[in-house]
């Protein structure tokens, strides 16, 4: 059935691969986030077979839940991305055998709920370096020491570490100046409350070019006391984030998506009549090329994410979507294309992320 999205799992394991020798060499224990394929169970399963990857991670808890049980198994622990909501503490405390905070009222009643479960359950302190997503602005060094010492107090709850996240929401790029800073506030609590932080984990797939050996950087500059990267684009598809390089020794095409042609008609490349606004209220604007040959395929924005994909033939042009249609031009193509061919997509994080996420698209593997 189409659309489908395939997935080669000898392309991720190779991937897998490359970031894990680079993060391992880096001294750095790998996380491995899940949701970019929104948790596929054979990814999952691939990820779980590898010796390299320390933790599972997902930003929801439903997605943990399909495989908690078999990650632990394995000897993988689970990881929250995402702060946990207040409606969901109690299988965050199931699921998830640490999580990320930055609020005082969500971890007294994460400590409440691992009572209930009579559980110990960890918790990373995210701090905000700058990025302004989630975490105790770094700054305000008395909130942390404050946050920090009200932890301490509580019986089911565990400081594993602290961590941060950059250029998800700012755009700002992990650098050996702004990574120091949190090195710098981990020894602080350290020495102040005289305990151990087992993770300072230091970014997501826009630290890991800090390890150097890549385009971005020659010579590593992740500082000394990060312990831990999180990874989900730079092994999905093989990008390092912070500079838009391609990490050594991984692929892109980890997987394509598939979608089926409706309808193939010459028609004008103008539309006939007053424009107003598209299905989603945009005004479009529109390219004359005269009388083209276009192409309506079964796939629309409720599945992918126009913009993140490049169809394989390099001379098909994606026009537009609706809903439900995505419109080509296939008028340059060499292939004589009919009803019923399929076009091939490889894919950007957000073509991928709406694609694995969509009931629509049927999933296979090779
Ligand atoms: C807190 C956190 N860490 C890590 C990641 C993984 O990011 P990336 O896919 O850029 O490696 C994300 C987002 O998916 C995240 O929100």
């Amino acid at each position: 059935m189409y659309p489908r999205l395939i997935f080669d799992l000898t392309k991720l394991r190779q991937n897998l691969d490359a970031v894990s020798k680079v993060t391992h060499e880096g001294g750095c224990s790998m996380m491995i986030v899940t949701k970019g394929v929104c948790a596929d169970p054979k990814v999952v399963d691939l990820i779980i077979s590898h010796p390299g990857v320390d933790f599972l991670a997902d930003s929801r808890v439903k997605n943990l839940a399909t495989y908690a049980g078999k990650a632990r198994v394995a000897g993988k622990k689970t990881v929250l991305l995402r702060l946990p909501m207040l409606c969901e503490v109690d299988e965050v405390v199931k699921y998830a055998d640490l999580s990320f905070n930055s609020e005082l009222v969500t971890i007294a009643v994460l400590n409440e709920a691992a009572e209930k479960a009579g559980v110990v359950h960890n918790i990373l302190l995210m701090i905000d370096l700058g990025d302004l997503r989630e975490g105790i602005f770094f700054r305000d060094e008395d909130l942390i020491f404050n946050a920090v010492e009200e932890i301490l107090k509580m019986k089911n709850i565990h400081l594993y570490g602290v961590g941060v996240n950059l250029t998800c929401y700012g755009a700002i790029i992990p650098k050996n100046d702004n990574l120091s800073q949190l090195v710098a506030i981990a020894d602080k609590i350290r020495s102040r409350f005289h305990i151990e932080l087992s993770m300072v984990s230091g970014g997501n797939s826009s630290s890991i070019y800090l390890l150097g050996g890549n385009d971005a950087l020659a010579e590593r500059q992740l500082p000394e006391g990060i312990t831990n990267l999180r990874l989900g684009e730079s092994f999905l598809l093989g990008n390092d984030t912070a500079y838009e390089t391609k990490l050594p020794g991984t692929c892109s095409d980890t997987m394509v998506l598939e979608a089926q042609i409706i309808e193939l008609k010459e028609k004008p490349s103008l539309p006939i009549g007053e424009p107003g606004v598209d299905a989603f209220g945009q005004k479009p604007v529109y390219e004359d090329r005269g009388v083209i040959k276009r192409a309506i395929l079964g796939i629309g924005k409720q599945d992918a994410e126009p913009g993140s994909m490049t169809p394989t033939d390099p001379d098909v042009d994606i026009l537009g979507a609706s809903s439900d249609h995505l419109i080509v031009d296939v008028t340059r193509s060499k292939q004589e294309y009919k009803v019923g061919d399929t076009l091939t997509f490889t894919l950007g994080y957000g073509g991928m992320l709406k694609a694995a996420t969509s009931p629509y698209v049927e999933k296979a593997y090779k």
